[in-house]
């Protein structure tokens, strides 16, 4: 089974995961890129071949292009990734979902509607130190979870997003609305879920704007960082923490405390996972390095979406589950 894929916004994301991805997948005949910045577009389409259109219902009523993946900015979410569900194409939306529960809510309608397949972008779930995570806890060897630790800090979205200055969007409070809170927390908080299998149901937040300013100099009106303290529904307690403003290596570590050991992921850059047992065992799992701005691997995302159109099986990531990791997200924002 062969088909067309379209791609809506020809950011950063685009440039390095799902083109490349989309152009490795042997189900992809043709690329078809769409952005409102029309240059953009034709870029992509001239790197990694394929084509570029300039209006939206050009990928929306082409009956070749069976999937759409949604890269544009966070605000848009809600309209792009509606408006293709209810043109009969499955979709893979960048995360987070949207800007808000009520938004997130209206896709997921038009994803019952639609009847097609909706996968969300969280990609923490797909890295090799977290698939092997998940394996170990759900075998229960080192027994129950008790308490966890996360964090996911680097240098800012400035230098990462298409635009690379202080004007981007990650920056606005309308198009970004939850700041470094729904671009790097909300990977965390849906990681938690996963591997703990769980969900944070209360969370107290302190969130600031502490160092970033806009392109006028100004403070940024959403957090750039956030530190939490969160209980899941099944007790566990847990801290996290989330920053863009780590000003040196990138910090995307999480550690799980269980009653017979402790397993330590992406904490020390030469042991992707390490599990320490009760007895003093050390195991050491020499695992892919996790992808970072830096860094870019393939992130099995984009496999993992076409294979669920291709064998028609439930999305690996569900909208819904998307949704608890934004309603995480805003129980943050409003606690602090
Ligand atoms: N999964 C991940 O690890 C990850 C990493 C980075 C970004 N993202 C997400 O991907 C999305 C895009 O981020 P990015 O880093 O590529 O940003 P970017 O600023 O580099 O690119 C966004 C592009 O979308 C276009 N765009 C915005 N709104 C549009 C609209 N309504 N119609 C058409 N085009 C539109 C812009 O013109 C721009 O070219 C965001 O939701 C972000 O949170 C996910």
């Amino acid at each position: 089974m062969r088909f067309n894929v379209g791609i809506i916004g020809c950011g950063s994301i685009t440039k390095f995961r799902h083109a490349p991805e989309y152009k490795a997948n042997p189900h992809v005949d043709e690329i078809v890129f769409y952005d409102r910045n029309f240059e953009r577009a034709q870029h992509l389409a001239e790197e990694f071949g394929g084509r570029a259109v300039a209006r939206l219902e050009d990928l929306l009523t082409d009956p070749k292009i069976v999937a759409i993946s949604d890269c544009s900015s966070n605000e848009a979410h809600h309209v792009n990734t509606t408006k293709a569900l209810l043109s009969g194409k499955h979709v893979l939306c960048e995360k987070p979902l949207a800007i808000s529960v009520e938004h997130a809510e209206e896709i997921i309608k038009a994803e019952q509607q639609s009847g097609k397949k909706l996968m969300i972008d969280h990609n923490q779930r797909f890295t090799k130190a977290h698939q092997k995570a998940k394996e170990i806890l759900a075998s229960k060897e080192l027994g129950e979870v008790l308490t966890f630790k996360t964090s996911f800090g680097h240098q800012g979205p400035e230098t990462w997003g298409v635009t690379k200055t202080n004007a981007t969007w990650f920056f606005r409070k309308d198009r970004s609305h939850s700041g470094v809170a729904g671009d790097l927390g909300i990977h965390k908080l849906d990681l938690i879920h996963y591997l703990l299998d769980d969900e944070i149901e209360d969370v107290h937040a302190f969130s600031g704007a502490l160092d970033k300013v806009d392109e006028q100099g100004q403070p940024i009106t959403v957090c750039d960082n956030v530190v939490c303290a969160c209980k899941t529904k099944k007790g566990r307690l847990g801290t996290a923490s989330f920053s863009w403003t780590y000003y040196g290596k990138e910090d995307n570590s999480t550690i799980i405390y269980c009653q017979k050991g402790v397993l330590k992921i992406y904490h020390d850059p030469s042991v992707p996972l390490l599990v320490e047992k009760q007895d003093g065992t050390l195991v050491k799992y020499d695992l892919e390095q996790i992808q970072t701005n830096d860094n870019q691997t393939s992130s099995g995302v984009i496999d993992a979406f076409i294979q669920c159109i291709v064998k028609d099986e439930v999305p690996p990531v569900t909208a819904q589950e998307a949704l608890a990791s934004l309603k995480v997200v805003e129980k943050i924002l409003a606690s602090s």
